[in-house]
């Protein structure tokens, strides 16, 4: 196993859903002429890798989860050669490039499915998952799992939409494909993947019915690291081994004892996984049945995460991705916007993991509230919106989408403040949000406090530091409804670091072993109040926070330390 991959721990990502970012060929739908264009303001963020959610042919039902053809490009973003100039720029500009890689199903309009659904004997027949007589599990987009087919007379297993026929990994002619794929995109250059629901590709054996009174938590016993799902891992292992390629898992659902299966040990195969935990912080296990937001369920799962991965793995951090609403929206508030958004930036980016920025969530990008469900154009949106909550009004049906509709991360990215927000010159393929004159990329650029600003210096931060890239995890008041306090620690070098998720101003209790020390803020979200570079003494009962105020204070242990060590505290920042 290579070591050259490890350079995945010392960067932070920039996640780029193409049909929304920017669109460079003035035809209302982002591609990657924007890309190549833009990508000098992905770097300015201090981003020093990128991970493009699908750019392959596909009909979009699941907007590139269902792919047609998994060595092109689709046309709506450009072909081989324009990936390959935004490749190579992106390498010049010192960032890696992940891509999605989407094994667990294809989409039904895919070469393969074509031939499977024609009969019982030809080359592709069991590339997918068929069944005389379905079982019954429910698919996580639409209905039923199963699909009848009456060409080949038989119903096909989609997990997901039914427009995703899941593949048969147990046919190794099926595993052969995935390690060409994956022997094609890194022959290109590329520097990893992401990849799509890797915990479900092996299915129990007989395909048993689900837990009738859990519908899809029921099922995924059957199916959810499944029974050789190490042994397929470990394949597709060896071959990313081959090119010191990085690899990280969406594991939705996944616990931490499941995940480090993966991660650490002998079977280690991923070096990171998305994991699901703090993204349910306002609702129940799916998005549609929400609860108001609990900052110590959030605080809880992060805190899991961070200590049982502690030295023996390595986390993602994220707050948002195209399978999220914006998270202003969901964990802060539209109202107190600045305040918030560098808030949640304080909150998630000096925690122990490699950190993941999704498009717009820099700028502050909040949820869109459009009229009507015919105006939403994600599947399982409009799944939810039709299955759910069926007697509840039809504004209280809509509002739910408001809320949770991933549709919210997908709105075009807003640029500045002329027509479309600078995103086309046409009119674009999805409502851009209304708020784009207000929230924009090219007023923040302006202004040096704004949410944009501070991204990039919490970045600057975290890049020049060991202890926050390697430091060691600690919690204060778990308990506290309000406050969001942790410490990273490394030879004695700390940083404490302070967040309050209230709209309100509200003292925070100092942790003893704090009282009265020595301090230096290093970062602020109240600059109008407070002075980076100053040096203080915590108060020995209370600290008095602004509403969603963050800061983040270094120190080291004995009161009458120097900060000239605390200096020495550098990482190179540069992914080599
Ligand atoms: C997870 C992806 O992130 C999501 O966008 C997609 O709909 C499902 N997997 C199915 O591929």
């Amino acid at each position: 196993m290579t070591e050259s991959r490890d350079w995945y721990k010392q960067a932070v990502f920039y996640q780029i859903w193409v049909r929304s970012f920017a669109d460079g060929n003035g035809d209302g739908i982002g591609d990657l002429y924007g890309v190549y264009d833009k990508l000098e303001y992905v770097r300015s963020l201090g981003a020093n890798a990128i991970w493009f959610n699908p750019l392959y042919p596909s009909p979009n039902a699941d907007y590139g989860y269902d792919i047609s053809d998994y060595c092109d490009i689709h046309p709506d973003y450009g072909d081989l050669d324009q990936f390959k100039k935004v490749l190579d720029k992106a390498h010049s500009l010192g960032m890696k490039v992940v891509m999605d890689l989407v094994v667990n199903h294809t989409s039904d309009e895919h070469p393969w499915f074509l031939e499977s659904r024609k009969g019982r004997d030809n080359p592709y027949s069991d590339y997918y998952i068929w069944r005389d007589v379905p079982n019954n599990w429910k698919s996580l987009f639409e209905g039923d799992a199963w699909e009848y087919d009456s060409l080949r007379g038989q119903y096909y297993l989609h997990l997901f939409a039914k427009k995703q026929p899941d593949l048969n990994m147990d046919n190794p002619k099926v595993r052969e494909e995935v390690k060409k794929i994956l022997r094609f995109w890194l022959d290109l250059g590329i520097d990893g993947f992401r990849e799509d629901v890797i915990n479900f590709i092996s299915k129990r054996e007989g395909l048993p019915n689900g837990i009738s009174f859990l519908p899809i938590l029921g099922d995924m016993i059957h199916y959810k690291d499944g029974p050789h799902i190490h042994e397929y891992m470990k394949e597709f292992r060896e071959v990313c081994d081959e090119y010191g390629a990085v690899q990280i898992g969406e594991g939705p659902m996944t616990t931490v004892g499941n995940a480090l299966t993966y991660l650490s040990g002998e079977k280690k195969s991923l070096d990171m996984m998305f994991s699901f935990d703090h993204m349910t912080a306002d609702c129940l296990y799916t998005e549609y049945m929400h609860r108001p937001f609990r900052l110590v369920k959030l605080k809880r799962a992060l805190s899991k995460w961070q200590k049982r991965l502690g030295d023996r793995a390595w986390n993602t951090l994220y707050l948002e991705n195209h399978d999220h609403p914006r998270v202003i929206s969901r964990y802060g508030s539209e109202h107190y916007h600045r305040e918030s958004g560098t808030a949640l930036a304080t909150a998630y980016l000096f925690l122990k993991g490699t950190p993941f920025i999704y498009q717009g969530q820099e700028i502050g990008m909040t949820n869109i509230r459009l009229s009507s469900i015919d105006r939403y154009v994600d599947v399982s949106s409009k799944n939810n919106y039709e299955k759910y909550h069926l007697k509840d009004d039809l504004k209280s049906r809509l509002r739910r989408i408001h809320i949770s509709s991933r549709d919210s991360a997908r709105t075009p990215m807003q640029w500045d403040d002329t027509r479309y927000a600078g995103f086309s010159e046409a009119k674009p393929w999805f409502y851009v949000n209304r708020n784009y004159k207000r929230i924009n990329v090219k007023l923040q650029e302006e202004d040096k406090d704004s949410i944009l600003n501070f991204y990039r210096k919490c970045i600057r931060i975290r890049q020049k530091s060991r202890t926050l890239v390697f430091g060691a995890y600690r919690e204060y008041l778990p308990a506290d409804p309000n406050v969001y306090v942790y410490e990273r620690e490394l030879n004695n070098i700390h940083y404490l670091i302070v967040v309050s998720f209230a709209p309100v101003k509200i003292p925070m209790p100092v942790p003893g072993a704090l009282k009265g020390i020595p301090v230096q803020r290093v970062l602020t979200n109240y600059p109008a109040l407070h002075k980076e570079g100053e040096t203080l003494h915590l108060p020995f009962d209370f600290l008095h926070l602004q509403p969603y105020e963050a800061a983040m204070f270094r120190y080291r242990k004995a009161a009458s330390a120097s900060y000239d060590s605390v200096d020495k505290d550098s990482a190179s920042g540069r992914v080599k």
